[in-house]
């Protein structure tokens, strides 16, 4: 009997049941808010990867009080289903909301081919009754903040330096725009210990986005590093997670893998967030 595939925000759901990482980033997020008033001036966002909204509706919740326009480039049709709930509910019309669904790939692409037709017939899509020059325009040099939560993983290196140049050299403003990113860190976080053991490929960490960042003369103005533990004897929740990436796991090989990385169920989850910015002068010492 066929299965039915689980979608990606239950997937997500999933996996983020077994560890505290949303609590920790909400308190994170309050520091940063409390001491910063730059990200107060923030008046559009551009959310790449935002998922069923997560963490990036946390963020501009918490940090960007201002926020007039969020342009939201998002592939997976559920996730931009829920997404629109989420909105909704959390915001109403506080924000003018502008979605874009495809890949962050092809949403380079457009932008490098300067292939403005197609550009537009991604926004007809999901933005009726918008004026899509006016949409256009924030892209040269308009957008003050981009979000990349847990995003960076599913871009290969030569693609991460593409979007970093795009963003810092084109769609933003280089003395004011803020670059925020939250990635696994460490080689020996739980999950790359798991996609290690599973024969995936490994999420690319902090550390090497953070030295990716500074090689493009991007200084990391502040880290916010977190750990908690992650429970891996909720095996149920991490099969449905770790299914959508290798349909055929068997469940009693997982079980053994889940052994071996945690054999009294307990695994270290690890990560960062970091707001980054091109500053003349070179890197900061933070
Ligand atoms: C781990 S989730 C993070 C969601 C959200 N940022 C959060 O932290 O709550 C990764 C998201 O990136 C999206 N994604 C993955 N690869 C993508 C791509 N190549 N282009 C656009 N979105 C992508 C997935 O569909 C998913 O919604």
């Amino acid at each position: 009997m066929a299965t039915q595939k689980i979608s990606y925000p239950e997937t997500l759901k999933a996996l983020r049941k077994c560890f505290s990482e949303r609590e920790i980033l909400l308190e994170l997020m309050k520091n940063l808010s409390a001491g910063s008033s730059e990200l107060k001036e923030v008046r559009t966002c551009l959310s790449i990867g935002t998922g069923y909204g997560g963490y990036d509706l946390d963020f501009i919740r918490i940090c960007l009080p201002n926020l007039e326009n969020l342009i939201v480039v998002e592939k997976d049709e559920d996730c931009l289903r829920e997404l629109k709930i989420n909105l909704d509910n959390q915001f109403k019309e506080k924000f003018d909301v502008i979605i874009m669904k495809c890949s962050m790939e092809s949403f380079m692409e457009m932008f490098e081919k300067k292939d403005y037709d197609k550009l537009i017939d991604v926004l007809e899509e999901n933005n009726s009754e918008k004026n899509f020059d006016e949409i256009l325009k924030l892209f040269e040099k308009k957008i003050d903040i981009v979000l990349t939560m847990h995003v960076l993983y599913f871009l290969d290196p030569a693609q991460r330096m593409k979007l970093y140049r795009m963003c810092f050299d084109q769609w933003m403003n280089s003395a004011l725009g803020r670059f925020v990113t939250v990635n696994v860190s460490g080689d020996d976080n739980a999950t790359n210990r798991l996609l290690r053991e599973l024969q995936l490929k490994e999420f690319v960490n902090s550390e090497t986005v953070k030295e990716e960042l500074e090689g493009e003369e991007v200084s990391v103005l502040d880290e916010l590093s977190f750990e908690c533990p992650m429970q891996m004897t909720d095996i149920n929740n991490l099969y449905e997670a770790m299914k959508f990436c290798i349909e055929s796991l068997q469940m009693t090989d997982f079980v053994e893998k889940i052994k071996m990385i945690a054999p009294d169920g307990w695994a270290c989850h690890k990560g960062s967030l970091c707001v980054c910015a091109k500053i003349d002068g070179g890197a900061l010492q933070i």
